[in-house]
């Protein structure tokens, strides 16, 4: 499409669009986001009953239809999910999580009664993961109205989808939700959010670029989960287009220091065994990044053996590499050496035609960064002769060439795509950071106090707070500064 139409579109788009956002808000939910005439705020009954075993329609509804193919458990306003009938087995994955999420668990006992989030609405787009569940659940059991989508196309697990679909949360996702994403995202605004939680930007862009007026003046804040995320916020905030306050949640210690090493770490290396099963002893294994994630990556792969080569654009970064003992070289060096390769880098072309074309015979090729820009698979594709799945998330390409290379989830977040993203215990530090963030913006929303349309940093102390509740849940303890010790790190005379 020509940019002039494209820009034509999208101004029209604009213009209309927070109209009807704006009319309904500004007739309020009553409980539970529900008019007293018992419609759902965009139209559904509330009673509703999925297609499969439908017996109500929606009352009346303006939303637009569905492009995905396949059969969805839906209910118009209110949830559409791949399988309603995974409840069950979501259920047991989310009891599974919780108890493995103590920090978060112990702030849901703690908040749960003063209900801080009560008459707040907030829209989340955010991998539909179990552990997710478990945050999503403790806004609402904390008494915010929550609508959520996935911020990614194959990171949902559906029976979490499912379960929290029946448990009554506004849910919009599905693995494999392709064609439909955006949809997914624009069924959370129908919530009329005036909190927003996003992985990646993609709800919080949506938000300011078509629902600009709404945002400015219906949203009390957001949070911000990942690196990518944040670097397009800065960038946003940068050009003076960011509309409501967004705390960095990526940038806690608590977040990125674990989160994005250890969780990254292993849930990447999950996703490669369970997409290919092969051995990682004595294979040369690239990172494409040695940021955290990428140290994350390469110090797992490590430990089972694979000889590292980092690739970077950082020198302060690559050094960090070299002495870890690693080899550092380009990616036209790399391309030649590597067995495995993963780029975890938030940029795009890491790989490219050159690359594929100087890889050995039957490299793996995947990323672990959260968009499926790093991998360039239109150029791939133009020296593929053909490719065919040889199981579950890795296809062969057959090149011209002759040789094969395999690409994992389609070059999306193999570590969710392929596996079940991070473990729980880690996640509870990252979404204990969420949630008191947004308490946060609750708190000032309600005292009047009006937080700077900026990127927002984390207060240590709230770092400091989830680290020790863990260390704590976790059976260790610390030792304590004495006075004297205290005074004699501030003394400036203390010397040899
Ligand atoms: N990002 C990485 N791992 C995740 C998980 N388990 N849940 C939600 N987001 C994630």
């Amino acid at each position: 499409m020509a940019t002039a139409t494209k820009k034509a579109m999208a101004k029209k788009a604009a213009k209309a669009a927070p109209k009807a956002v704006a009319k309904a808000a500004a007739k309020p939910a009553a409980k539970n986001g529900v008019h007293k005439n018992g419609t759902r705020t965009n139209g559904a009954t509330t009673n509703g009953v999925h297609k499969n075993g439908a017996s109500k329609p929606a009352a009346k509804t303006a939303i637009p239809p569905k492009k995905g193919k396949g059969s969805f458990s839906e209910v118009p306003g209110k949830y559409c999910v791949r399988d309603i009938s995974l409840a069950e087995e979501g259920r047991k994955l989310i009891q599974w999580a919780e108890s493995r999420m103590p920090v978060l668990m112990h702030l849901r006992d703690k908040y749960k009664k003063s209900q801080p989030l009560k008459g707040l609405r907030l829209a989340g787009s955010l991998h539909v993961t179990k552990e997710t569940a478990v945050l999503v659940e403790t806004f609402a059991a904390l008494g915010a109205e929550v609508s959520w989508s996935g911020c990614n196309p194959l990171s949902t697990s559906d029976p979490v989808a499912a379960a929290l679909a029946k448990g009554g949360i506004s849910i919009f996702a599905w693995y494999g939700n392709h064609e439909d994403f955006y949809w997914c995202i624009e069924r959370t605004i129908d919530l009329k959010p005036n909190l927003t939680l996003d992985d990646g930007c993609d709800l919080i862009n949506t938000v300011h670029e078509k629902y600009a007026d709404y945002a400015r003046k219906e949203v009390i804040g957001g949070t911000e989960e990942t690196t990518t995320g944040v670097q397009r916020l800065r960038a946003r905030a940068g050009a003076g287009r960011l509309f409501y306050p967004v705390y960095a949640v990526n940038d806690a210690i608590t977040k990125w220091d674990f989160d994005n090493v250890y969780g990254t770490g292993q849930s990447t290396l999950d996703g490669i065994l369970r997409a290919t099963s092969v051995m990682f002893a004595g294979k040369n294994f690239v990172v494409a990044g040695h940021g955290h994630c990428g140290q994350g990556v390469a110090k797992r792969a490590k430990g089972m053996g694979s000889n590292i080569i980092i690739t970077e654009v950082k020198a302060t970064s690559a050094i960090k590499g070299v002495l870890e003992g690693y080899r550092v070289m380009t990616m036209d060096e790399a391309a030649k050496e590597g067995d495995i390769f993963c780029t975890a880098t938030g940029v795009k072309d890491i790989i490219r035609k050159k690359h594929f074309l100087s890889m050995k015979d039957g490299a793996i090729v995947c990323n672990t960064g959260h968009y499926d820009a790093e991998i360039n698979l239109k150029e791939l594709a133009e020296v593929t002769k053909s490719k065919r799945t040889i199981r579950e998330n890795c296809e062969e390409y057959t090149l011209k060439n002759g040789n094969k290379i395999y690409v994992l989830a389609e070059g999306r977040l193999v570590n969710l795509a392929a596996a079940e993203g991070h473990p729980s215990e880690v996640m509870d530090m990252s979404f204990s950071n969420q949630l008191m963030c947004h308490l946060e913006l609750a708190a000032a929303y309600k005292a009047g106090k009006k937080l700077p349309n900026q990127v927002l940093d984390i207060d240590p102390a709230q770092d400091e707070f989830i680290a020790e509740t863990k260390l704590r849940t976790m059976g260790m303890a610390m030792d304590k500064l004495t006075k004297d010790q205290l005074s004699y790190i501030n003394d400036y005379n203390a010397g040899t």
